[in-house]
């Protein structure tokens, strides 16, 4: 499997502790690496990693696996995809590993398709003198439409499928992109007569179009539908372009439009993204958090930027992030606003942006007491504990309300049905108060010490493990043979499995030095434990055969328990 070959050099290449330092602030901590889980909030690390054994386990919420168990969970990746997100930050060239993607190569085929039909685009634009001139009467430079890769579909409607047609790209293809449509004659370009906008992904590839008329013509956008290499709900316009300059000012500023991104990134606001025409989701922001977990967002000043401002907060607090609002004057977007006056005046909007609870107290409609309970109803969804604190001390410094009233208040309102309680809640198992059993310490003992497995599998049966991810993974650790990495198996294993594994990596729960007493204890246990109940099934199957005055039966079994007997001495 080509995909072996891609992981082991991906092993050597890579180490999992520089990999999780680009997200976690880790501290050495003995023999391994601790932090705060980037999965769930904490205030205690709980979150640790071990450059021996290159894992990574969360006592706090139970995750745990390897570096691409870390990178498909933290940037939401597909294995492959995560595969290719690693070779790239390690340099390796995938040319040479042809990435199992079970789609055959569609995704690059459709990225080739992308990039492809960008450069027509960039072309047609550039002959076009009604959509040249249009961008000039929006104030775009040639550098901001080079550097945004803008371009304009001809009003026709085969332009684009001919030529691509023509280039060789299979029909399949073509109809996936979403670029090009079918309908009952055929193929036809799905965008027509439209300024183009290139969606573009962190690694730089065009994975989607969004395409403004010209004219007052509906509707006035389109964008591509979902295909597999977009998804409309989680992808934020311009952070590809954005994300350094998120990370130099330290925080994104989120604008609606795809003109606003443009005009505020030609205006130095090089930090400004937008969901694609969509409310915010969490599957934005975790695309974002990579970056940053501060935003300022910014919203139209009439009704409907107010309404999707007050649904935009509570998904910007569940998901950790620090947030300021900022409403324009009525009338204005980012884009009209720079235009008019320039970024100075647009600067000092954004610094004097107001807080969530500012934000409510301004655009709430009820009195006094509602206003409070829908500032509570907002802090209640801070995913994490320190944010709710600061929250409800600022609405208590701002209302003159003591901070245990709110507190009392927001928690008997905030309260879950019972039984589900929020993950991120959940008090942290502590490794000591786990319980280890037989099996348990058994399973640590072959993750320490793989050599040990034979000896173990002949002396307990596998039908002997109660416990079923233990069977599980020690099922998958015999077949697997000797010869397969530690890491490989991992990689075969479920969340529940690998989690296990993890956890007993960095609590084995016994000591390494006499690990050989504790298997033949846990051994010794194990099989006193079966006797005991083999007595018992034969003590009552005896009890039946006397009842029923079965002499044969009754011999037979009293000869079978004195073996038993005779087998325990
Ligand atoms: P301009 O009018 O060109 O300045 O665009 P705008 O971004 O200011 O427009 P508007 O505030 O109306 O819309 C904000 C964003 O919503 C746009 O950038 C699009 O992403 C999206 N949007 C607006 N109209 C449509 C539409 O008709 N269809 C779709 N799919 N999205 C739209
Ligand atoms: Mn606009």
């Amino acid at each position: 499997m080509k995909d072996e070959r891609l992981l082991e050099e991906l092993k050597t290449r890579l180490d999992i502790v520089d990999v999780i330092s680009d997200y976690v602030e880790l501290k050495r901590a003995g023999q391994n690496y601790k932090g705060l889980c980037p999965f769930h909030s904490e205030k205690t690390p709980s979150f640790m990693v071990s450059p021996d054994k290159q894992i990574f386990h969360c006592f706090g919420c139970g995750v745990g696996g390897n570096v691409i168990h870390f990178v498909i969970k933290y940037e939401n990746l597909s294995f492959p995809e995560s595969l290719r997100f690693l070779a790239k930050k390690a340099g390796i060239d995938l040319k040479e590993y042809r990435v199992q993607s079970g789609d055959d190569g569609l995704r690059e085929k459709l990225l080739e398709i992308h990039a492809v039909a960008a450069q027509v685009f960039a072309e047609n634009l550039k002959k076009s003198k009604t959509a040249s001139s249009y961008l000039k009467k929006r104030g775009l430079t040639e550098e901001t439409i080079h550097s945004f890769s803008l371009g304009y579909a001809l009003k026709e409607w085969h332009h684009l499928s001919n030529y691509l047609k023509e280039k060789g790209f299979p029909r399949a293809a073509l109809s996936q992109s979403g670029i090009v449509s079918s309908g009952e004659k055929g193929i036809y370009d799905t965008f027509r007569d439209r300024i183009m906008f290139p969606i573009v992904d962190l690694q730089g590839g065009i994975i989607a179009f969004g395409g403004r008329v010209m004219d007052e013509s509906q509707p006035k956008y389109l964008n591509s539908p979902d295909t597999p290499l977009f998804k409309k709900g989680e992808t934020l316009y311009g952070l590809a372009h954005a994300k350094d300059g998120v990370r130099k000012k330290g925080y994104a500023v989120i604008v609606e439009g795809y003109f606003d991104v443009i005009v505020c990134h030609h205006y130095g606001f090089t930090n400004a993204i937008a969901p694609l025409g969509t409310a915010l989701t969490p599957g934005h922001l975790q695309r974002l958090k990579r970056f940053t977990k501060k935003a300022v967002l910014v919203f139209d000043g009439d009704e409907a930027g107010k309404a999707a401002a007050k649904r935009s907060v509570p998904i910007l607090l569940e998901q950790g992030f620090t947030s300021k609002i900022l409403l324009l004057p009525t009338d204005d977007d980012p884009d009209s606003f720079l235009r008019k006056n320039g970024e100075k005046r647009f600067a000092d909007l954004v610094s004097g942006a107001v807080s969530p609870i500012d934000f409510v107290m301004a655009v709430s409609k009820g009195d006094r007491t509602e206003m409070v309970h829908e500032a509570l109803r907002i802090i209640s969804s801070a995913g994490d504990v320190i944010m709710k604190e600061e929250l409800v001390r600022e609405l208590s410094e701002k209302t003159g309300l003591r901070e245990t009233i709110l507190r009392e208040e927001m928690e008997g309102r905030g309260k879950r049905p019972k039984g589900k309680a929020a993950i991120t809640s959940s008090p942290t198992p502590s490794p000591r108060g786990f319980c280890y059993d037989d099996e348990l310490l058994l399973l640590s003992a072959v993750i320490a010490f793989p050599e040990k497995l034979d000896h173990i599998l002949q002396t307990v049966a596998m039908e002997e493990f109660s416990n079923p991810t233990v069977r599980r993974i020690l099922e998958k650790l015999g077949t697997g043979g000797h010869g397969e990495s530690f890491e490989s198996i991992l990689s075969s294993l479920g969340d529940e499995e690998k989690a296990l594994v993890t956890k007993l990596t960095f609590h084995p729960g016994f000591d390494h030095e006499v690990v050989e007493r504790n298997i033949e204890d846990c051994v010794r246990s194990m099989a006193e434990r079966r006797s005991a109940e083999q007595r018992k099934q034969l003590h009552e199957r005896i009890r039946q055969a006397e009842k029923k005055g079965d002499q044969d039966l009754l011999y037979a079994l009293l000869k079978e328990r004195q073996r038993l007997i005779k087998e325990a001495r």
